[in-house]
């Protein structure tokens, strides 16, 4: 399908890291953005450098979520960045901590997806690429429960993509290793200098990743050229996936 009109995308978890430089690539192939984010500061600044709409909301609301984004729309491309990591080995963790990270790494995805994708499937047009992690697919030392979400974030793209194929609706996972953003430095402070050196080391590439590298991949998959790509997972991750 060739798109005449501008293209509108939701970027949730816009304000910071990897959300926001995928809604700047995005800005800058001509799409109109929208930031969703609870980070009220950051996400003002960025749509305004970029030149992108504003929404404040918290993700892991179903009820928010939906109202927010019914002010705005209908939106061709969903973009799920939103998340949380925390550094801890699973038995010093407790189920308040569980049900903050599978909320913001899972449950957010869920309710985004809920609001956008009836409006893709009627117009027969959409474009969904989630964020989840190498640690999805890997397993992860001291985040057991973040990789828990993430796996689901990626068995859940792929059963979007099963049911909304048929109807023009593509869905994709991009699966990042170390990236450099405030999340990896939070967790950093968390595990130590050892726990950076670890990551690094998994690489094949033996440094971190730049946010403007995964939001080129986003970009990608959200552009017309990977149109007959669907229900993939697409590692960005300097070969920490490899094999996997
Ligand atoms: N940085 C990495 O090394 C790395 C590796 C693998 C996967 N990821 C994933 O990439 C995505 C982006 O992470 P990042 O590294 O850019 O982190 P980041 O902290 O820079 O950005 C995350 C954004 O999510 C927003 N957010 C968190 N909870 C929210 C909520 N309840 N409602 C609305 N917004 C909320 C934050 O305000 C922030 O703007 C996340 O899903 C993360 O799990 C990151």
């Amino acid at each position: 399908m060739t798109v005449q009109t501008k293209r509108h995308a939701l970027v949730a978890g816009g304000a910071s890291g990897i959300g926001a430089a995928a809604a700047s690539h995005l800005a800058a192939d001509g799409v109109a953005v929208t930031i969703v984010d609870l980070d009220q500061s950051g996400g003002r600044r960025v749509a305004e450098e970029i030149g992108a709409c504003f929404l404040t909301a918290d993700l892991t609301n179903y009820a928010a979520v939906r109202e927010t984004i019914a002010t705005r729309g209908p939106f061709d491309i969903l973009v799920n960045s939103a998340g949380v990591d925390q550094h801890a080995f699973f038995t010093r963790t407790s189920p308040q901590e569980w049900a903050k990270l599978i909320a913001v790494n899972l449950i957010a995805v869920l309710n985004t997806t809920h609001a956008v994708l009836p409006s893709m499937q009627e117009r027969r047009y959409g474009r969904i690429i989630n964020v989840a992690s190498e640690a999805g697919r890997l397993g992860s030392r001291g985040g057991a429960v973040y990789a828990a979400a993430k796996g689901g974030v990626i068995a859940f793209t792929r059963s979007i993509a099963r049911e909304s194929g048929a109807m023009g609706v593509t869905a994709n996972v991009v699966t990042p290793g170390p990236i450099d953003t405030p999340l990896l430095r939070r967790a950093v402070s968390e595990g130590g200098d050892k726990l950076m050196g670890a990551m690094t080391s998994a690489t094949l590439l033996d440094r971190l990743g730049s946010p403007d590298e995964v939001a080129a991949a986003i970009a990608f998959l959200a552009s017309e050229r990977a149109g007959y790509i669907t229900g993939e997972a697409l590692g960005v991750s300097g070969g920490m996936g490899c094999g996997a």
